[in-house]
C-alpha cells in the first residue's frame, strides 16, 4: 500500500521526461536515508531531503517521511470489513490449542442465512474455532480428525450463538457495587474518546448466565447520559485463558492499543454509542443535546477536511506547500473523524419521533451513517423518517414488552417489531442488560414472534440481524462454513416459551451443558420442535398505528347470556389451599360450550348445549380455555402511570427512618395507605387486564434497577381490580388494606456512589431493631402505626417483607419467633423477592413463612441477592422447585408495572424450567390462588373470582390470547 512510486512534483510545464527513472532514483535515496536516520513516527514534515532535477519542473523538497505520509493518506480510504476470502480460513485467530473438534449430529440447523429462511437438516462440525462443515459431513473428513467429540442432537434445533446488540455486561456488572459503575461519564455531553473496554469488568457474574441463555456475543455500550457516550466493543462472553478484557473482543480495532495497522490486514469496524432525548438532561435539554452533537461533529469535520486537503497535496506531491505542517490529527476527535469516514457502526439510543427527526437531520448535515437506533419506542411510527437516515436505514433494536417506564417509552408497542418488518426495516431484539437480563434475550424474540413478527425474522432479530448491524455477520450470528463456531443446541424450537439451551459453544469450546444437568424434560414431543402457532393481531396492529400507540383499552360489557363455543378446558379456584382445579378437560377434539348468565358460569359441557338466539353473545374460543383471573404483586401497578415521571405517581416517599418529615401525621411510624394513592385506567393496568391479570396488590415503595428500594416502609398495600373505571365502582377495591410492607436489606449498591446519586438507607441493624420495637410495642391504637402494627403483631394482617439475602431472612425468622413468644401470637409473615430463599427452604417452611418470588427469573443484581439458584442448564433445581419441595407456600410476582401483562408467560416459564416437576395448573396457582392466600385476599376474591376466556389455546399457550372476562361481581362479561 505504501508507494506506487512517489509522484515528485506537479509542474506547470507538463510531463517531464524520464519520470519513472527519477522515481526509482528518489525511492532509492529515501531508502538509504531511512536506513541511516530511521523514519520518525511523527508525520511532521521537518526533515527534508533536497533533490533537484533538470527538467524544468518546479523544485520540491521531499520530506524524509513522505512514504509514511502517503501510506497514512492511502489508509484513510480503506473501508472496514472482512477480506473477501475470510470464510475460506482454516482456523479462527481465537482458536485455543488443545480444544477437540466437535460434531453435532442429526440437528435441525437454523443457519441465519438467506434472510433466516435456510434450515439444514444434518450435522455440523466445529473445529479450530470455526464451522468446518454443515449438512452431510463425509466420513473421510471425520476420519482425519483426532479425538472427535460427537453430540447427538436427536433432531433438535441448533442456532448460531445469540448476539445481544445492546448490553452493559461488564460495565454494569453484578453483583452491583459502588465500585462497578463504569457505564457513563459525567465530564461533558460528548465523549467519543471514551471506550467501554476501559471499564470492562471480567468478573461479572452475568457472563455465565447470559451464555446459559444462548448469548455468545454482546455489544457493550457506554451509557446514555451523553450525546456521544464513547466507543463500544463487541465481546464474546467466554473468558479466555489470557483473562484480559482485550482478548474477549471479537475483532479488536487497530486503534485499541495505538499500534499501527498492518496495511495488508483487513480494517475492523469500530463501534460508537450515541444517545438523545431525556437521558441527556444532565447537560441541558433536547436543543442543547443536538447542539452538542453539531459542535462535536463540526470539530470532526474540520479535522477530516484538513486531513483530506493535506493528503490531496501530498498525493499531488506538493510537498513545499506542506513544509512545516504535520498530518492533522487530534486524539480526542479521531474516533468521530472515523465516523465521518464511514468506519464506525453507531448504536444510537433514541426514543421519540422528534429525536429520530433530529438525528436523521444530523446524519444528513454531517453525512455519516447510523447502524442502529436503540430503545426506539416510536420508531415504528416514523418508518419514512428512518429511511431518510444518511447512508441507509438503520436497524431498530427494541424491547418486546418493556415499555412505558418513562415518558419517552410511553408509546412503545408490542406490535412494533412486526410493523417495522412490514416496512422493510431490520428488527433487532435486545436486552439493555442488566435492564433485562441478557440471559432471556430469546424471550424477547419469543414475544416479538407472539405479537406477529415472522418466525425467521424473530430468530434473525437475536442472531444475524444484530450481527449485521455490528458489521460482524461474516463470523457471528450465522452458521456457515468459515464462521465462528458459536452455536446453541436447544431443548425445543427456540421460539417456544421457556426454550433452554442444552449446550452452548463459543469458538468451538463447550461453555454450558457438560453433564449432570437435565434440560427439557417434560417437553418431549413434536409440538415443542416447531415454531409455536400465534394469534392474529392484525386489527390490534392497525389500531396501534391509527392511535399512535394510544389505542383505547376499554372493554364492551355484556349482561345476560353469553355462550362460549369450542372450549377445551375450564379451570376454577379450589377451596383454600387447593390451588387451581380442573373443572373440565376435553378429550381429543371434544370441545364444548360454556354458558354464562349475568356474569356467572351457568353450565359447562354437552348437557347445556344451547341454540343460538339473536339476543345472546357468542364467543368462539377455537379450542381455547377458561381459567381464573391472575393476580399481580410487587410493582407500583395502579399507583403510577409512568415509572420515570414523578408527576404521574406517588411522588417521593417520606421515610421516617431518614427524616422526621411526618410529624404532621402525629404518628412517628408514619404508616401510609396505598389505597389513598390508587389511580385507575393506567395503561399498565389495562394491558394487564387484557392479558388476564384481574387483581393487583400494590404498596407504595418502588424497586430500583438493582434490588430493593431504599425506603424501609412500603406502607399498607391495597388490592384492586386492574380493569375498574374508578375507586367507587363495584368491586374496584377488593381489599382496601391488605398487608403491611417492609423492605429490609443492605444499602443499595450505589448508595453514596456519586455516579448514581442514591442516598444511603438506614443500617441493616437499625431496620431490624425498628421492626422489633414496632411489633413488640406498636404504640397507641390512636395512630395508624399503632393500629396496623398491632394487627400485624397479632397475625391479623400479613407482614410482607421484601428481602433478598438468606442471612437477613434468618434474622427475620428469629425475630418472628421472638415476637410470637413474647406476644403469644402467630405472625403471618411472607418474604417477597427472596432471591436466596432456596438456601434456607426448610427453615422457611418450618417457620410457616410464605415466599413470593418477585424475580422468578433469578438475577444476582446485588450482594444481598448474589447466591441465586439459576436453574437449567446451570442447575437442576430452581428456587420454585426447591421451595415447593420443602413445603413452602410459593407465589410469583413482578417488580415493575409493565411486567404485569406478562404474568401468564412468567408463570408458564417458571413451570417449564422445572423439568416437569411443576405442572401448568400449579403454575397458575403461583400467580393466583397461592398469591392470594399469602396476601390474605383469597376470601375477598372468593371462589367466584373473575374468569378469563382465552381464544386459540390454553391459558399458557403462545397460541392463545385473552378475549373475554367473566365478572360475577358486576354480573357481566367483558369482551376485549
Ligand atoms: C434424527 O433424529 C430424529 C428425531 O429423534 C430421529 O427420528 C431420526 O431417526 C434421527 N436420524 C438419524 C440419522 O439418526
Ligand atoms: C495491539 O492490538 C492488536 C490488535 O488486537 C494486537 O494484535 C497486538 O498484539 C496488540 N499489541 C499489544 C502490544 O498488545
Ligand atoms: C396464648 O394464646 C392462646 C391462644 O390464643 C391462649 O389459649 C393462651 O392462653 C395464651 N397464653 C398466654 C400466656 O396468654
Amino acid at each position: 500500500m505504501a508507494s506506487k512510486g512517489l509522484p515528485l512534483t506537479v509542474s506547470d510545464t507538463g510531463r517531464r521526461p524520464n519520470f519513472q527513472r527519477r522515481v526509482r532514483q528518489l525511492t532509492f535515496l529515501l531508502l538509504i536515508f531511512s536506513v541511516l536516520v530511521g523514519l520518525g513516527t511523527t508525520f511532521t514534515i521537518n526533515t527534508f531531503l533536497s533533490w533537484s532535477h533538470s527538467s524544468g519542473g518546479r523544485l520540491q523538497h521531499i520530506p524524509v517521511n513522505a512514504r509514511e505520509i502517503l501510506s497514512q493518506c492511502a489508509a484513510l480510504k480503506v473501508k472496514p470489513g472482512p477480506p473477501e476470502d475470510f470464510l475460506s480460513r482454516d482456523a479462527s485467530e481465537r482458536f485455543e490449542p488443545g480444544i477437540r473438534p466437535t460434531l453435532i449430529r442429526n440437528a435441525t440447523i437454523w443457519t441465519g442465512a438467506n434472510s433466516g429462511a435456510e434450515i439444514i437438516t444434518g450435522d455440523i462440525l466445529l473445529d479450530k474455532g470455526i464451522v468446518k462443515n454443515l449438512g452431510h459431513v463425509s466420513s473421510s473428513i471425520l476420519q482425519g480428525l483426532k479425538e472427535l467429540q460427537v453430540v447427538d442432537a436427536n433432531g433438535s434445533w441448533v442456532t448460531p450463538g445469540l448476539v445481544d446488540l445492546h448490553s452493559h455486561v461488564g460495565v454494569l456488572s453484578v453483583p452491583a457495587t459502588g465500585g462497578t459503575f463504569d457505564v457513563g461519564s459525567r465530564h461533558g455531553p460528548t465523549a467519543p474518546w471514551l471506550r467501554s473496554i476501559d471499564g470492562f469488568n471480567t468478573h461479572d457474574d452475568a457472563f455465565k448466565l447470559a451464555i446459559a441463555g444462548g448469548v455468545t456475543s454482546a455489544q457493550v455500550l457506554p451509557g446514555s447520559g451523553n450525546a456521544i457516550g464513547g466507543q463500544a466493543f463487541v465481546f464474546k462472553l467466554r473468558k479466555t485463558p489470557d483473562r484480559s478484557a482485550t482478548a474477549m473482543i471479537v475483532e479488536p480495532p487497530h486503534t485499541l492499543n495505538g499500534t499501527e495497522r498492518d496495511p495488508s490486514a483487513p480494517l475492523h469496524w469500530r463501534h460508537m454509542k450515541q444517545a438523545c432525548g431525556e437521558n441527556l438532561r444532565g447537560y441541558g435539554n433536547r436543543m442543547d443535546a443536538i447542539w452538542s452533537f453539531r459542535s462535536a461533529y463540526n470539530e470532526a469535520r474540520i479535522i477530516k477536511k484538513s486531513q483530506d486537503e493535506f493528503c490531496a497535496k501530498a498525493e499531488a506531491a506538493l510537498w513545499d506547500e506542506l513544509q512545516g505542517q504535520s498530518f492533522p490529527e487530534n486524539l480526542q476527535w479521531e474516533a468521530l473523524v472515523d465516523v465521518l469516514r464511514g468506519r464506525v457502526k453507531i448504536a444510537n439510543h433514541c426514543y421519540e419521533e422528534v429525536d429520530f427527526d433530529d438525528l436523521v437531520r444530523l446524519t444528513n448535515e454531517f453525512q455519516f451513517p447510523i447502524a442502529s437506533f436503540h430503545h426506539a419506542s416510536e420508531a415504528w411510527l416514523v418508518p419514512e423518517v428512518l429511511k431518510r437516515t444518511w447512508g441507509g436505514t438503520p436497524a431498530i433494536a427494541i424491547f418486546a414488552t418493556n415499555h412505558r417506564y418513562k415518558r419517552e417509552s410511553y408509546r412503545g408497542s408490542e406490535f412494533a417489531p412486526r410493523i417495522l418488518a412490514d416496512n422493510d426495516i431490520p428488527v433487532v431484539m435486545k436486552s439493555d442488560h442488566p435492564v433485562l437480563n441478557s440471559r432471556y434475550l430469546a424471550f424477547e424474540a419469543q414475544q416479538a414472534h407472539y405479537f406477529g413478527l415472522q418466525p425467521e425474522l424473530a430468530l434473525a432479530s437475536i442472531t444475524s440481524t444484530p450481527a449485521t448491524a455490528a458489521g460482524l455477520s461474516h463470523r457471528i450470528g450465522i452458521l456457515q462454513v468459515g464462521a465462528d463456531a458459536d452455536a446453541v443446541l436447544w431443548d425445543t424450537h427456540p421460539l417456544q416459551l421457556g426454550a433452554t439451551p442444552r449446550k452452548v459453544w463459543i469458538d468451538g469450546i463447550l461453555q454450558v451443558g457438560a453433564e449432570g444437568v437435565v434440560v427439557g424434560k417434560g417437553k418431549e414431543g413434536e409440538r415443542w420442535q416447531v415454531p409455536p402457532r400465534v394469534p392474529d393481531w392484525e386489527q390490534e396492529r392497525r389500531e396501534a398505528v391509527q392511535w399512535e400507540g394510544m389505542a383505547p383499552l376499554g372493554t364492551r360489557k355484556v349482561r345476560g347470556r353469553v355462550v362460549f363455543r369450542n372450549v377445551s378446558e375450564v379451570w376454577v379456584r379450589g377451596e383454600r389451599g387447593r390451588g387451581v382445579e380442573s373443572l373440565f378437560e376435553a378429550k381429543e377434539g371434544g370441545a364444548v360450550d360454556v354458558v354464562v348468565e349475568d356474569g356467572r358460569v351457568a353450565c359447562v359441557g354437552e348437557a347445556c348445549r344451547v341454540g343460538e338466539r339473536a339476543a345472546e353473545t357468542v364467543v368462539d374460543l377455537h379450542g381455547g380455555a377458561i381459567s381464573p383471573g391472575l393476580t399481580s404483586y410487587g410493582s407500583p401497578l395502579g399507583i403510577e402511570e409512568i415509572a420515570g415521571e414523578i408527576s404521574t405517581g406517588e411522588g417521593e416517599l417520606d421515610d421516617p427512618f431518614r427524616k422526621d418529615a411526618l410529624h404532621i401525621l402525629g404518628d412517628e411510624g408514619g404508616l401510609l395507605r396505598a389505597e389513598d394513592s390508587l389511580q385507575f385506567n393506567t395503561r399498565n393496568a389495562l394491558l394487564a387486564h387484557r392479558s388476564g391479570v384481574i387483581y393487583a396488590t400494590s404498596h407504595l415503595a418502588k424497586s430500583s434497577l438493582f434490588g430493593g428500594s431504599n425506603v424501609v416502609l412500603g406502607g399498607l398495600s391495597t388490592t384492586f381490580r386492574t380493569g375498574a373505571a374508578n375507586g367507587l365502582e363495584d368491586g374496584a377495591v377488593v381489599k382496601p388494606i391488605t398487608a403491611l410492607h417492609l423492605i429490609v436489606g443492605r444499602a443499595t449498591p450505589y448508595a453514596g456512589a456519586r455516579a448514581a446519586g442514591a442516598p444511603a438507607g438506614p443500617s441493616l441493624s437499625l431496620e431490624i431493631a425498628a421492626i422489633r420495637r414496632l411489633l413488640l410495642r406498636p404504640g397507641d391504637e390512636d395512630t395508624e402505626s399503632g393500629i396496623w402494627w398491632n394487627k400485624a403483631a397479632k397475625g391479623e394482617i400479613p407482614i410482607v417483607i421484601d428481602v433478598g439475602n438468606a442471612d437477613i431472612m434468618v434474622a427475620l425468622l428469629k425475630l418472628k419467633k421472638e415476637v410470637e413468644g413474647r406476644r403469644n401470637s402467630t405472625l403471618k409473615l411472607v418474604f417477597s423477592h427472596a432471591a436466596e430463599a432456596h438456601l434456607i427452604a426448610a427453615d422457611i417452611a418450618n417457620a410457616g413463612v410464605g415466599v413470593i418470588l418477585t424475580s422468578p427469573k433469578p438475577f444476582p443484581g446485588t450482594w444481598d441477592d448474589h447466591r441465586i439458584l439459576p436453574g437449567p442448564p446451570l442447575s437442576n433445581d430452581t428456587a420454585v422447585v426447591t421451595l415447593l419441595q420443602h413445603g413452602v407456600k410459593v407465589a410469583i410476582g413482578i417488580r415493575e408495572g409493565w411486567q404485569a401483562a406478562n404474568t401468564r408467560f412468567d408463570a408458564a416459564w417458571t413451570a417449564l424450567e422445572t423439568n416437569g416437576r411443576v405442572n401448568l395448573r400449579e403454575a397458575h396457582a403461583l400467580a393466583s390462588a397461592n398469591l392470594e392466600e399469602l396476601l390474605g385476599v383469597d376470601d375477598e376474591i372468593g371462589l367466584e373470582g373473575d374468569l378469563v376466556a382465552y381464544d386459540g389455546g390454553g391459558t399458557f399457550d403462545l397460541s392463545s390470547k385473552a378475549v373475554a372476562i367473566i365478572v360475577p361481581v358486576q354480573k357481566h362479561v367483558e369482551i376485549l
